[in-house]
């Protein structure tokens, strides 16, 4: 019995290690996209990283019954074993009983049995009945905080679908972070853009360049002012339909665990691999991922550690374009780069931006020369707007910053 015991425990084991193994990797799904849950939202990817989450939780289902069933066989199995157990000590102690004169009284005899069983089972059971209950407790009440907690529909109503022209309007926008109401990050900033304007947001580190970045996407509901596209108020507009339409290449590049193929086609997953290999070949990314032997199916690894930080900016821009989206935004796309992988970078950013609105945010001042515009922003205010040219002329904020950059 013991050995049989034995072989069992390690099967169970082994099961709900598998079990462990498969929740684990559904973790790292939910991690990965809260992580990079601003890839998942500005390419509308919602249901399908859901999907995904689907999948691997239905597979750890699976094989939780499976070893629910074998614990069940096995538990059955114990019990068996134990009355086998009783019912011997029982026909060994009526035997005691029995005869002219017994070594046991019968009612001691019953007495000894009914007492050791109703103690045994009712104080062994206890302990991990408390457990369970404790445990069931606690989960549920974070998963209730979770349940009743607000939704992004909650807060965003909008419902208009258009194709947008391309032209964007920053009203006397005021803005702070939730998490950090006390500290005002935009300044009554007003700015507007063409159609297809090629625009740049220069500034120290901190300005608050990414954060007019957020704000387009419609990450945060809550400031003062207006932002409008198209001379419609964001509020207005259909949040999936205003994503769809803006790509941002960030400067924190994440892919998800997966193929090249998969990250590229995440802007658009009907897409071909003819669209997809087309999508890198502009995006200069082409060349590299050919040389990998798998050529698209080349795995990136957890969150694309396998690949270079160029090489992941130019997968990145390779996304944006097979999304072909009307307005794009890079931030600080080519900051983190050496110089090589920054003319390659900068070329696809080039190409990417013929046709549409963009806006490069940049801290490095070489890339914004040819912008239509220049924003130039310090500590969340707009200090100075206009071309390289005339910002030099002016002699101010943003041609001390060239200076101190050494470049004319
Ligand atoms: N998610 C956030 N929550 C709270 N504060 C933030 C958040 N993101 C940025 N900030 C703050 O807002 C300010 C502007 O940040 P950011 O727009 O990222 O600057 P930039 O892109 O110009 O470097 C900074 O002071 C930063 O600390
Ligand atoms: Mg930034």
């Amino acid at each position: 019995m013991a050995v049989i015991a034995v072989i069992f425990g390690r099967f169970i084991r082994k099961l709900s290690k598998n079990a462990q193994n498969f929740t684990a990797s559904a973790n790292s799904i939910v991690e990965e996209s809260l992580t990079g849950i601003s890839n998942v939202k500005s390419f509308t990817q919602e249901i399908f990283t859901l999907n995904k989450y689907k999948v691997s939780t239905d597979e750890i289902r699976k094989l939780n019954v499976k070893s629910g069933l074998w614990r069940g066989v096995f538990v059955s199995f114990i019990i068996f074993c134990l009355f086998g157990a009783i019912i011997f000590i029982i026909w060994k102690g009526l035997l005691m009983t029995q005869g002219a004169n017994p070594e046991l009284s019968s009612q001691g005899f019953y007495q000894f049995i009914l007492f050791t069983i109703m103690m045994g089972a009712s104080v062994g059971s206890l302990p991990d009945l408390y457990a369970s209950i404790q445990k069931a407790a606690g989960a549920s009440e974070n998963l209730l905080e979770i349940l009743n907690g607000k939704t992004e529909s909650n807060f965003i109503s909008g419902d208009q679908k258009f194709e947008f022209l391309g032209a964007i309007k920053f009203e006397n926008v005021t803005f702070s972070y939730p998490q950090r109401k006390d500290i005002t990050v935009l300044k009554n900033i007003s700015f507007s853009i063409k159609p297809n304007d090629h625009i740049a947001i220069v500034g120290a580190s901190g300005a608050g360049k990414s954060t007019i970045a957020s704000l387009l996407l419609h990450f945060y509901y809550e400031f003062n002012g207006d932002i409008k596209y198209d001379d419609i108020s964001i509020n207005k507009i259909e949040i999936e339909s205003l994503r769809k339409q803006i790509a941002i290449v960030p400067q924190e590049v994440i892919l998800f665990s997966g193929s090249i193929r998969d990250n590229v086609s995440f802007a658009n997953p009907n897409a071909s691999d003819d669209e997809i290999n087309s999508a890198l070949k502009k995006a200069n990314a082409w060349e590299f991922v050919n040389e990998f032997p798998d050529n698209l199916n080349t795995e990136v690894g957890d969150r694309g550690i396998q690949l270079s930080g160029g090489q992941k900016q130019r997968i990145a821009i390779a996304r944006a374009i097979l999304k072909n989206p009307k307005i794009l935004i890079l931030d600080e796309a080519t900051s983190s780069l050496d110089s090589e992988s920054e003319k390659l970078v900068q070329d696809a950013m080039n190409k990417l931006m013929i046709g549409r609105t963009s806006i490069v945010i940049a801290h490095r001042l070489s890339t914004v020369r040819e912008a239509d515009k220049i924003l130039v922003l310090k500590n969340g205010e707009l200090v100075e707007e206009g071309s390289h040219d005339s910002l030099i002329k002016l002699k101010g904020f943003y041609s001390k910053l060239v200076d101190l950059q050494n470049i004319h």
